[in-house]
C-alpha cells in the first residue's frame, strides 16, 4: 500500500521500497551498474551518498566522475558513451545546492545514460523530477514521508521496466526490505505530509529571512529566496523553497556551537523534515566522513548549520533563534 500511493504521489509507473534511505540509494546505484560503467555525480551529496559513489563503486570497478554539479558544462565533459547513470540531489546536502534535473537529463539521456535523484529535500510535493526528464526518483522516507521521527525507511520509483527487471531482483535477493510495521507509520506520515511541507515551507520563508537580516550571520541558502544563487532554476524546477535552510555563521566552530548549545526549542539532530525544528551542523556530523579540502571546496565551514523548520509557532522559533545567536552580537 505503501509503495502503491508513492507511486501515485509521483506519478511514477513502479516502486519498491526499502529498510532505509540510504538502502534506496545504494540499490538504485548497484541493482544497475557493472565493472567497466562509469558514473557521474557532483561532489555536493549527503556523506553516505558520497560515501557509495566515491568509495564503494570503485571497488567494484565502476569508474566514476565527481562534478559541481551546478555547472551544465561540467556534466557535459564528464559523460561519456561508458555513463550508464547519473546521480543527483537538488537541492543538494547541505548547501541546498541545485542541479538543473531537465537540462543534466538531456545531457546524460544523449549517451544513454539513467538519471537518478535523490528527491529527499524537496519531497515528492515540490518538485517532480520524473516530470522533468529524470528515470528514478529515491526518497530516504525517514524524513519527510514519515514526518515524526518514528522509523527509518526508503523508496526507490521509476520505470516498470527498470523496477520488475533490475531493482525487483536485486532488492529480493540482497534483502534489505521495509517491515512491515514501518510500512505503515509511513503511511500515517503521508495522511498529512501535504499539510506538514505546507506549513513548514510558510515558517521556512519567514525564518530565512529573518536570518537573512541578523548580524551574526553571513550568509543564508534558501532557494525561495530571490538571493540564492540559482533562484531562477528554483522557481522554474520548485514550487516552493523547500522546508530546509542552511546559513553561515561569521564565528568558528566554538562560537558556532556556543549558540547552538543556547537553543532550547530547536534540538540538535542530524535528521530533517521532522515536526520538530532540527538543527545540524554539518562539518562535524552529516559530513565528518568527507575530506577536508572536499568540505572547503563546497562550503562546509565551522559556522555552517543546516535547519529543518518543523511545526512549532514561527514566533517562538525566531525567539529561539534570537536568543542563540545573540551570543554572537557584539
Ligand atoms: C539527501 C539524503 N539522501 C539519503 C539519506 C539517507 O536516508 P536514511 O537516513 O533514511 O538512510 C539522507 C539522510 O540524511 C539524505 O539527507
Amino acid at each position: 500500500m505503501f509503495e502503491n500511493r508513492m507511486i501515485l504521489l509521483e506519478g511514477a509507473e513502479a516502486a519498491r521500497a526499502t529498510a532505509s534511505g540510504m538502502a534506496a540509494v545504494n540499490a538504485a546505484l548497484l541493482s544497475q551498474v557493472k565493472a567497466g560503467d562509469h558514473v557521474v555525480a557532483p561532489k555536493a551529496l549527503f556523506g553516505s551518498c558520497l560515501y557509495i559513489i566515491e568509495n564503494i563503486l570503485p571497488r567494484f570497478g565502476v569508474d566514476i566522475t565527481l562534478i559541481n554539479g551546478t555547472d551544465l558544462d561540467q556534466w557535459q565533459n564528464a559523460v561519456t558513451d561508458r555513463t550508464s547513470c547519473v546521480f543527483f540531489e537538488t537541492p543538494s546536502n547541505p548547501t541546498l545546492d541545485l542541479v538543473d534535473i531537465a537540462a543534466v537529463s538531456d545531457i546524460a539521456h544523449k549517451v544513454g545514460a539513467k538519471v537518478i535523484v535523490d528527491n529527499v529535500f524537496a519531497t515528492p510535493l515540490l518538485q517532480k523530477p520524473l516530470e522533468l526528464g529524470a528515470d528514478i526518483v529515491v526518497y530516504s522516507a525517514t524524513k519527510h514521508i514519515d514526518g515524526q521521527g518514528r522509523c527509518l525507511g526508503g523508496i526507490v520509483l521509476g520505470s516498470e521496466e527498470f523496477v520488475e527487471d533490475t531493482l525487483a531482483p536485486f532488492l529480493k535477493h540482497t534483502g534489505p526490505a521495509l517491515s512491515p510495521f514501518n510500512a505503515w507509520n509511513l503511511l500515517k506520515g503521508l495522511e498529512t505530509l501535504e499539510l506538514r511541507v505546507a506549513r513548514q515551507c510558510d515558517t521556512a520563508e519567514e525564518i530565512a529571512d529573518f536570518l537573512g537580516d541578523h548580524p551574526a550571520i553571513k550568509r543564508v541558502m534558501y532557494p525561495g529566496r530571490d538571493d540564492h544563487s540559482q533562484a531562477s532554476l528554483a522557481r522554474q524546477q520548485m514550487a516552493r523553497g523547500s522546508t530546509l535552510i542552511s546559513f553561515e555563521l561569521n564565528g568558528d566552530q566554538e562560537k558556532t556551537f556556543q549558540s547552538l548549545n543556547r537553543l532550547q526549542l530547536i534540538d540538535i539532530s542530524n535528521n530533517l523534515g521532522d515536526a520538530k525544528s532540527l538543527i545540524t551542523h554539518p562539518m562535524t556530523t552529516t559530513h565528518s566522513s568527507v575530506d577536508d579540502a572536499t568540505k572547503a571546496e563546497l562550503g562546509i565551514t565551522e559556522g555552517l548549520l543546516r535547519l529543518s523548520i518543523g511545526l512549532e509557532d514561527v514566533a517562538d522559533l525566531k525567539d529561539d533563534l534570537g536568543f542563540a545567536l545573540s551570543s554572537q552580537v557584539a
